[in-house]
């Protein structure tokens, strides 16, 4: 696939991407594309015995133990897979679309983490909803402003965020929750990034149903292991929902693959066995490699210092963001400007790099010599 010719600039972060699809030096998307572990290599020799499998089981009772595999491998333990509550979708972005569309159904604005993602604020903005931006700061720190949440039907955090790995803590996700509740306003989290940070791994759906508050959750296979796009976006809500949620999951699709499932299913069992900690191991190195080779570089530094997500951001410092990516893409290297994520102001991200983790070392250190060249040629600009 190839979206667009390189000298277009690109118009949301997922085409900046696919620039780096096909590219040895692939830093760009977040997606995971280091070598499968041996155990989950065990996991793909067996794919033909778990489709023998899927072929005669009841999806039914494979999407429950997956379910429970999975949201237990996080910590999730509360998650209501029984009451019928917890939908597959194809990928999270499906999930989103979903809620999206039902939001729409019955609000017209939605409070959304500022900077994140930009497909967040793209779908939902796609179905017309309102956007006001909660600065991250403000959503950790402090209650949210009681006019802020008279004006929007969601508050939308993802937690941890992408690109800044920032993680809510039990305590204000239980006060965000309560806040929520006396509004009547739904509290939607997306948590794709979750399984890279324990910090994230506590019992949110415990927390949110003991608030009251009507809550979304999206959770997300796809963001851990390298299993080429083959992943399960889980949309997850509670009981007082009151959004039409079921009936725009059943208008777009019956279900997601019973193989892939159990292949989640697999990948999850062992990283409770220990591949989700070497994971986290893995992610730690490789961060350690990147910030070691850029080390000595003048007029640089690693934002967020404590995350443990698989991205890691870097401040250019006075250069433009833009002039390195294209020095850097010039030869091959893909990594993400940051203006994107910044969806409510962007010029805020002109000055930072995203550099994805979930990569083989060997890329990795490959990249960061050729990052290292090019910020060592780029002038600062003043100012
Ligand atoms: C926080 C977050 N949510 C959702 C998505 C979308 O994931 P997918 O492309 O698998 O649908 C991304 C993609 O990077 C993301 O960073």
């Amino acid at each position: 696939m190839n979206r667009i010719p390189s000298t277009v600039s690109a118009e949301n972060l997922t085409q900046f991407e696919t620039l780096a699809l096909n590219s040895s030096m692939n830093l760009a998307d977040g997606h995971a594309r280091q070598q499968l572990t041996p155990a989950q290599a065990k996991v793909i020799a067996e794919l033909p015995e778990l489709w023998a499998e899927a072929v005669l089981r009841p999806v039914a009772e494979i999407e429950q133990e997956t379910a429970d595999s999975f949201f237990g491998m996080l910590g999730q333990h509360s998650h209501p897979f029984a009451a019928g509550r917890t939908l597959p979708c194809y990928s999270s972005s499906l999930a989103m679309e979903i809620l999206a569309r039902s939001l729409v159904t019955t609000s017209d604005a939605v409070a959304l983490l500022h900077p994140t993602f930009d497909n967040i604020p793209d779908i939902l903005r796609g179905v017309g909803l309102r956007l006001i931006p909660v600065e991250e700061e403000q959503a950790h720190d402090d209650d949210l402003p009681a006019e802020l949440l008279q004006q929007v039907g969601c508050v939308f955090i993802t937690t941890p965020n992408n690109p800044t790995g920032r993680v809510m803590t039990a305590e204000r996700l239980t006060r965000l929750a309560e806040q929520c509740a006396e509004h009547n306003v739904v509290l939607a989290l997306d948590t794709s990034f979750r399984g890279f940070d324990p910090a994230a791994q506590f019992d949110h759906y415990a927390i949110l149903d003991a608030s009251g508050c009507r809550w979304v959750v999206i959770e997300d296979t796809g963001k851990l292991w390298p299993t080429l796009e083959l992943k399960i976006g889980w949309l997850v809500r509670s009981e007082n929902v009151d959004l039409p949620i079921e009936k725009i999951h059943s208008d777009i699709l019956l279900g997601t693959s019973p193989l892939i499932m159990l292949m989640v299913k697999r990948f999850a069992d062992d990283g409770a066995d220990g591949g989700l900690a070497d994971l986290q191991r893995t992610i730690a190195e490789n961060r350690a490699l990147v910030r070691a080779e850029l080390a000595d570089v003048p007029d640089i530094s690693f934002i967020d210092e404590d995350a443990r997500t698989s991205v890691e951001r870097v401040h250019v410092g006075s250069r433009l963001a833009l002039d390195v990516w294209s020095a850097v893409s010039s030869q091959n290297l893909y990594v993400l400007p940051c203006q994107k994520f910044h969806w409510a102001r962007p010029e805020e991200g002109d000055r930072m790099l995203r550099i994805a983790l979930s990569r083989n070392p060997s890329t990795l250190l490959a990249g960061a010599r050729v990052l290292r060249a090019a910020l060592l040629d780029t002038p600062g600009l003043q100012g």
